[in-house]
């Protein structure tokens, strides 16, 4: 019996030492600097096949409820050729044409999406351009695009493996011209919906849009994970001010217009225009209007 519990306390204490040493093991990697983040290095093999394996997985289970709509129609296609130009030849490059600078010394590297129809599901391309992968440097374009464009870039994504660098040209040709995407693009004529009271704000979706439209790169806002920056005023306690830069009285309506308008409301303010879209700045606006 007391031998069996001397036993017992050698392994605890074998363990309390260990976890003591790997504890201190990680701060030294943490606070001594010791883990080199220069994306000039390559992931350790292991870290690499670690966290590829996760996303894949991750992507999966995420994608798995997704209805895929009808993809093969030619002009989808088509549009999905010249978004596909526009927003992602930058990194991913296409038959025929390198990627950009960021491309080719990002790390991980974004791969050509020549052979992504062999890897994943329409519906999973589509949750990975929409959600974007965190830490991989991939972008989420679900604040960039349409709902509608996100499929059309699918749609090309399936037709891309069958295309040599002339058809991949050939394709480019016949695309609408840029903007092919996203807010500025022309879009045929969608027939005027019944005109009804505008939505109430999606609050939580205003959070994410925060963070999506990098109002935190220059902002602290509480609910919204950044670094300590003090480039633009820390929007904490936002709606309890009684203006919006100095110079709109603060409602939500003003709030929107601040995030789509800076530069007209003020001229020559540090902050710049985003590139946002109306409802997201709805969205923002009902977030900002809980921080009291
Ligand atoms: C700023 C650079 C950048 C842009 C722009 C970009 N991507 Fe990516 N993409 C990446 C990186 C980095 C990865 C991750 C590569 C990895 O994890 O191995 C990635 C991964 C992917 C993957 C998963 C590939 C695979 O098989 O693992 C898909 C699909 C994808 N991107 C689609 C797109 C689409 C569609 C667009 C344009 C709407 C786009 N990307 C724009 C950088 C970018
Ligand atoms: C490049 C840095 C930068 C980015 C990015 C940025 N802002 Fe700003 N923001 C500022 C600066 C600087 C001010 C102060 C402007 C002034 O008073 O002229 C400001 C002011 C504001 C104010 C008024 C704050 C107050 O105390 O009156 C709000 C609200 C705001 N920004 C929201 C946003 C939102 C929402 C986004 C994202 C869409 C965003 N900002 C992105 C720099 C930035």
């Amino acid at each position: 019996m007391g031998n069996r519990n001397a036993v017992l306390a050698a392994v605890a204490a074998t363990t309390a030492a260990l976890a003591i040493a790997a504890a201190g093991l990680a701060a030294a990697a943490v606070f001594g600097g010791w883990y080199d983040v220069a994306a000039t290095q390559q992931h350790w093999k292991p870290t690499y096949a670690v966290l590829e394996t996760a996303m894949r997985h991750a992507v999966k289970l995420r994608a798995r409820d997704i209805a895929e709509p009808p993809l093969a129609d030619e002009a989808m296609v088509l549009r999905g050729a010249g978004c596909y130009r526009d927003k992602c030849e930058l990194c991913h490059g296409g038959p025929g044409v390198a990627p950009g600078d960021p491309g080719q010394s990002m790390q991980p590297l974004p791969g050509p999406l020549v052979d992504a129809r062999r890897h994943w599901r329409a519906r999973e391309l589509y949750w990975i351009t929409r959600n974007g992968i965190r830490m991989s440097g991939m972008p989420g374009w679900e604040f960039r695009l349409r709902d509608q464009e996100l499929w059309e870039v699918v749609a090309f994504l399936q037709r891309l493996p069958e295309l040599a660098a002339p058809q991949y040209a050939e394709l480019l040709g016949r695309a609408p011209p840029s903007p092919a995407c996203g807010p500025e693009a022309q879009r045929p004529a969608v027939p005027p919906v019944t005109v009804a009271a505008p939505a109430p704000p999606d609050v939580e979706r205003g959070r994410r849009a925060l963070n999506q439209h990098a109002c935190n790169a220059c902002h602290i806002i509480p609910g919204v994970t950044g670094s300590n920056v003090y480039v633009g005023p820390p929007l904490e306690g936002i709606a309890s001010r009684q203006f919006i830069a100095g110079t709109l009285l603060n409602s939500q309506d003003n709030m929107v217009r601040w995030i789509l308008q800076t530069q007209q409301v003020k001229p020559g303010t540090a902050m710049p225009q985003l590139g946002v879209q109306e409802h997201d700045a709805r969205d923002m606006a009902g977030y900002l209007a809980t921080l009291r």
